[in-house]
């Protein structure tokens, strides 16, 4: 039998497919099924940093999102952060498996003290999922990215879990940003996070959530991103993640060199027990290839390791776009 143990973030996996953060992983009884289905690990629904700091009264009228306040106050009534800290404790003690918490968050303000009580509840690691959006017509873009390096220094003052920052995609120097992160010593990164996308109902003129589910083909841009960023960046572990729908995305991501890949929409459509198949469909990929190990193929496709590593890059564009007629 292929062994598909992994570390990720320091922590020991039994298999890379982490279950990433959303309603799928809000409370132990859906922790402990996903255990039962063979995930690897689980990324907690996320906290977000405007509920953390309406429990501290700090929630101040001129927060950086006030139309945020109206929907924190009904929030927080039924997601209280106190909550927040006994999942982490009760689905410590209910399974084996790494238990990440996930903060969302668009400053590094007074709510970075309370990630040291999301590290004395238990949780084995945290997940940053920051969403600032660059929309400041005046700033210069490092503005922006200072945000998560104030905020990968003051974690590292306060915790000794390890943590990953899940991205976007939208940065002008990934590569170069994922090394500032790494020589903060910052263990991972998340490439990438799927946000909320706004749409308009032409028929009502008003505004509607877009397609909420990722498709198998919203896998290409993570993977262009996880091949070239696992040769270049040392040591920061990457988890993939946004279309990863089967055991073959997982074969993908790793052969591009993810230490670890996360699913979510697709336990949506296919419920909580898909998770098994797809490291199920993994193990048998191995077994045919004859691997006996991940890190037997590891990696074994990534920038660094073909032989034309331009394939990441335009050339393969170019010829690709010359031939369609
Ligand atoms: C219903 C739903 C809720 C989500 N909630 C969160 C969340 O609380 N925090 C977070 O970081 N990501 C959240 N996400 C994003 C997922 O974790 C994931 O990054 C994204 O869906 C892309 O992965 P996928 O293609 O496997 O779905 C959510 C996604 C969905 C569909």
């Amino acid at each position: 039998m292929a062994d598909l143990n992994t570390t990720y973030l320091g922590l020991q996996l039994k298999n890379p497919v982490i279950v990433s953060s959303c309603g799928l992983t809000s409370s132990v009884d859906k922790i402990k099924t996903l255990e039962k289905y063979n995930a690897g690990a689980v990324v907690l629904k996320s906290l977000f940093e405007e509920q953390i700091k309406f429990e501290a009264g700090n929630l101040a009228s001129g927060n950086d999102y006030p139309e945020a306040m109206d929907y924190v106050h009904y929030y927080t009534r039924n997601n209280s952060v106190t909550a927040y800290l006994d999942l982490i404790k009760q689905a410590k003690e209910e399974v084996d498996i790494p238990v990440i918490a996930s903060i969302n968050c668009v400053s590094a303000k007074e709510w970075v003290d309370f990630a040291k009580k999301i590290e004395d509840a238990g949780a084995d690691a945290l997940e940053v999922n920051v969403f600032v959006l660059p929309t400041d017509k005046n700033a210069p873009g490092a503005k922006y990215e200072q945000v998560y390096i104030d905020l990968a220094k003051k974690l590292k003052e306060i915790l000794t879990i390890p943590f990953a920052f899940k991205l976007g995609q939208h940065f002008s120097n990934l590569v170069g940003f994922v090394e500032n992160l790494n020589a903060l010593s910052v263990q991972g990164v998340v490439l990438f996070n799927r946000f909320y996308q706004p749409d308009i109902d032409v028929d009502n003129l008003n505004f509607k959530a877009a397609e909420v589910f990722s498709n198998p083909s919203d896998i290409r841009n993570s993977l262009r991103w996880v091949g070239i960023i696992s040769s270049k960046v040392e040591r920061i572990d990457i988890a993939a993640s946004t279309g990863v729908h089967n055991g073959k995305g997982v074969v993908k991501q790793l052969l591009a060199g993810a230490e670890a890949v996360q699913v979510c929409s697709t336990l949506y459509k296919n419920g909580l027990e898909h998770v098994g198949n797809i490291v199920e469909e993994l193990e048998n990929w191995m077994e045919r290839h004859n691997f006996k190990k991940l890190e037997d193929f590891r990696g074994k496709m990534s920038y660094r390791k073909i032989e034309d590593p331009l394939i990441y890059e335009r050339s393969q564009f170019m010829k690709y776009f010359s031939s369609i007629q």
